[in-house]
């Protein structure tokens, strides 16, 4: 009967008890994608926590999360109204604004350009493709430089800086040189972007802790003031293309851009739009492919049997007389599988954004109210004992098939660019440039650890996981472009 059938649907969400003023957020500790898995075990994969004064419901494991995001897409595809995320591009993100027709319209601008200049035809392909391995071999000649005299080095500002300069010569048609001190500067203070919007933190949830002198109340002032200069940065630049815009020729994404949202028919977004999505392209694409690749290093010194695999792989397609290209992908099953188990064994994009209900909505029988914070745990998905033999090992040959060759239905399976309507849409660019990189670091370079230092695979929790700074040195394999 109806009463029934409302009980059921209105069923509460479990979960653990809440403290007054705080919830739970002293129960979340170091890594909270941990804890967030540890009490899906307890409370089922769909549950509620309490954080602040903000009620959220924490998604785990692939059948929830994919039942949520994809069979009801809409519903889950807003984001919270949080206060740092309107400090954030100008406060016209397009990676942190909620669902709404103007946003629809805004992704996708982002979403058209980005295919157009990276991976729409063969030419565009190309020209990324020529970006990429500049970088690479940039960053090539700089790790030499830093291993000089027996040197051991830290490799994630270059990091930072290479991914960056993809976006740049994307966006600008033009990169910034390792040694431009300003471009550095900014980068680092960037680079610290993701301790405050990552799941959990504290600063949107209880905003109160702002009236006091204390480190949140800090937080928030950096977090403003480093958005501020990032975001002034790019509409300087924008500025400059604005006033040289010229509609018969498009140097690049920005003029692109500007095409479409000042030139375009009734496109219903106004010109300011133009600085924030260049502003979130530039932001989304640099923090996640610099941090993936520090994991890429520091798992070749982990794993230095791993690393002569590698190599001896490449040099077998590649050979020695000439630098790898995308056209060797499919025939580097092996590096490909590398980077999933990467992927998948850091999940160093543990939780995505949060989310944020559009409307009321029940899953698995439980009802969720619009207006809820949703956060979704990735690393579940990619650590879930059923899906994965031994998850909490590396081991790459996990995705060959006993031909060598990938296996697609697993690497589909790793979570960590999200699904549904929020998905990243830099995944097919991300993908390239990493593999790119790697290829050509790996050719290269062979990569050895610091002696003096006990290698461990800690963290730092943010929207992205950072290894702790380790150090590494790089030699020279030996080639046309690399004598020893
Ligand atoms: C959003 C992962 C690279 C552009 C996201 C999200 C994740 C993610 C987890 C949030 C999805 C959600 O909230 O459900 C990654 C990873 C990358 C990567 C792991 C590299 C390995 C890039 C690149 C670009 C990009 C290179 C662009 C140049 C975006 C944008 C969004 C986004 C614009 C916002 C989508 C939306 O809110 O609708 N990414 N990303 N990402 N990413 Fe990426």
């Amino acid at each position: 009967c109806l009463w029934v059938r409302n009980l059921t649907i209105k069923k509460r969400l479990p979960g653990p008890f809440a403290w007054p003023l705080v919830g739970n957020a002293m129960q979340l500790g170091q890594m909270p994608h941990i804890t967030f898995s540890k009490l899906a075990k307890k409370y089922g994969n769909v549950y509620q926590i309490r954080l602040g004064r903000s009620d959220i419901v924490v998604l785990n494991g692939d059948a929830a999360i994919r039942k949520a995001l994809i069979e009801h897409s809409t519903e889950f595809a807003g984001r919270p109204n949080f206060v740092s995320f309107q400090m954030i591009s100008g406060g016209r993100s397009v990676v942190f604004s909620s669902y709404s027709k103007q946003w629809k319209v805004h992704r996708k601008v982002a979403q058209t350009t980005l295919r157009a200049f990276s991976l729409a035809n063969t030419q565009t392909k190309k020209t990324f493709e020529q970006h990429v391995v500049g970088e690479a071999m940039d960053l090539v000649q700089k790790f030499l430089r830093l291993s000089a005299d027996g040197r051991h080095f830290n490799p994630s500002n270059e990091f930072t800086v290479a991914a960056a300069n993809v976006m740049c010569a994307l966006c600008f048609g033009k990169r910034y040189g390792h040694d431009d001190p300003e471009f550095r500067t900014l980068l680092r203070r960037v680079d610290k972007f993701g301790e405050t919007v990552g799941a959990g933190s504290l600063v949107d949830v209880m905003p109160w802790l702002q009236s006091f002198p204390n480190p949140v109340r800090s937080v928030y002032r950096n977090f403003k003031l480093l958005n501020e200069e990032f975001f002034a940065y790019v509409k300087d630049k924008v500025v400059q293309h604005r006033d040289t815009y010229d509609p018969e020729v498009t140097r690049d994404m920005s003029d692109a851009i500007i095409g479409v949202i000042e030139h375009g028919k009734d496109s219903m977004l106004t010109k300011d739009f133009v600085e924030s999505t260049v502003t979130d392209l530039i932001g989304a694409g640099q923090d996640t492919v610099s941090t993936v690749m520090q994991w890429i290093l520091l798992l070749l010194i982990k794993y230095p049997s791993i690393q002569t695999k590698l190599q001896e792989q490449i040099d077998k397609v590649v050979g020695r007389d000439r630098l790898p290209s995308i056209d060797d992908k499919s025939n580097l099953a092996y590096l490909d599988a590398f980077i999933y188990e990467t992927m998948r064994y850091t999940s160093f994009v543990p939780v995505t954004i949060p989310h944020s209900t559009t409307s009321d909505v029940t899953i698995e029988g439980l009802h969720i109210p619009k207006d809820t914070v949703v956060f979704i745990n990735q690393w579940s998905v990619n650590h879930d004992p059923q899906k994965w033999q031994d998850p909490h090992i590396f081991n790459p040959s996990r995705f060959l098939d006993e031909t060598g060759a990938l296996d697609k239905d697993l690497t589909n399976s790793v979570m960590i660019f999200s699904i549904g309507k929020r998905r990243c849409i830099g995944d097919q660019i991300a993908k390239v440039e990493v593999f790119l990189i790697a290829a050509m670091l790996i050719h290269q370079l062979t990569f050895e650890n610091d002696p003096s230092q006990d290698l461990s695979l800690n963290c730092s929790y943010g929207l992205t996981l950072k290894p702790f700074g380790y150090k590494i040195s790089a030699k020279p394999r030996g080639s046309v472009f690399n004598e020893e």
